[in-house]
């Protein structure tokens, strides 16, 4: 069974996709898959939706996805994969790029193919350019890779180590969004207001490089403070709702060191830094209704081929 991990962004969304440093974190959660080659016509069969896509089929996005996935693995015979993924789709977890890096890591285990982590990415972005057009590269990075990382577009990503673990909270506001519309929102503000959006995203790299050496020193309340002011240039850009707000408000309130949207934004999930354990915050959403949960972060946080942690 391959697996590949959900992530959080604790610093840098969007900022990424124009060259800027971003800071991921894999969940203990995502997504696994297995392949093989009993099938008359590629198919790709996703859980938890029931979902069955052919890879021949143009009208569906997701059969397109996998068409783009064996196009990149050198696929000449039919293959049928099963994916199941255990975080919601469109909230910003990464949920489309743990199903993609499941998928091309189950081809290549059914092909006898051994993959090293840059090639993995390689045929992965293939399928999530098929949904999100202009892909940072940031969420196949750390779905394949796992822990923390620092990820600059068109550079090799750098691996953090906290010296320990984390409990994050996350809350699903149960708004999804569109990945691709909210990168296409920000690019348009940026082509309108060049120097005032530039300036933002120039922030975020700043918070994203601070936030990546305070990780690294465990200085886990310098984390949540740059994760607030990261937040607070997102909610500038337009990408926060009445509901984030909600919620990281109520996460502040609760303890936690720092809240922020994760991912694309215009909905999807709030993430909330709690070493001190997120037992206050959790009970703080599920009192107003959010669906949440408690997660780790760190560097032994991985879910990869073969579920071994490394
Ligand atoms: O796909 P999401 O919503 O988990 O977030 C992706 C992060 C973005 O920076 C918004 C897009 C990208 O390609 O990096």
């Amino acid at each position: 069974m391959a697996r590949a991990s959900a992530k959080v962004i604790l610093f840098g969304e969007h900022a990424v996709v124009h060259g800027r440093v971003a800071v991921a974190a894999a969940l203990d959660r995502g997504a696994k898959a297995s392949a093989s080659f009993d099938a008359q016509r590629s198919v790709l069969e996703l859980e938890p939706w029931g979902r069955v896509s052919y890879a021949d089929d143009a009208d569906d996005e997701v059969g397109r996805a996998y068409a783009a996935v064996l196009e990149a693995a050198g696929a000449r015979r039919a293959v049928r994969t099963q994916a199941s993924v255990d975080v919601p789709g469109g909230a910003g977890l990464g949920c489309s790029a743990a199903i993609g890096v499941a998928v091309v890591r189950a081809l290549a285990e059914a092909a006898g193919e051994a993959l090293d982590d840059d090639e993995v990415c390689r045929r992965a972005t293939a399928w999530e350019r098929v949904f999100h057009g202009n892909p940072s590269g940031v969420d196949v990075a750390i779905a394949a890779r796992g822990g923390v990382l620092a990820f600059k577009r068109g550079e090799p990503p750098r691996p953090l180590h906290p010296p320990f673990d984390v409990p994050i909270a996350v809350a699903f506001t149960g708004e999804c969004s569109s990945t691709k519309s909210m990168v296409e929102h920000v690019a348009r503000q940026l082509e309108r207001r060049p120097e005032v959006v530039g300036r933002s995203l120039d922030g975020i790299d700043v918070l994203a490089t601070k936030g990546a050496a305070a990780i690294e020193a465990g200085m886990w309340h310098e984390v949540g403070r740059l994760m607030d002011l990261n937040h607070a240039l997102l909610a500038g850009m337009m990408l926060s709702t009445e509901k984030l707000e909600q919620a990281c408000n109520l996460a502040r309130q609760a303890g936690a060191t720092g809240a922020k949207l994760t991912g694309a934004g215009g909905g999807g999930c709030a993430i909330a830094l709690a070493p001190m354990g997120a037992a206050a915050i959790l009970q703080a959403w599920r009192g107003v209704g959010f669906d949440c949960f408690e997660a780790r972060i760190g560097p032994r946080v991985v879910i990869l081929g073969g579920g071994e942690a490394r």
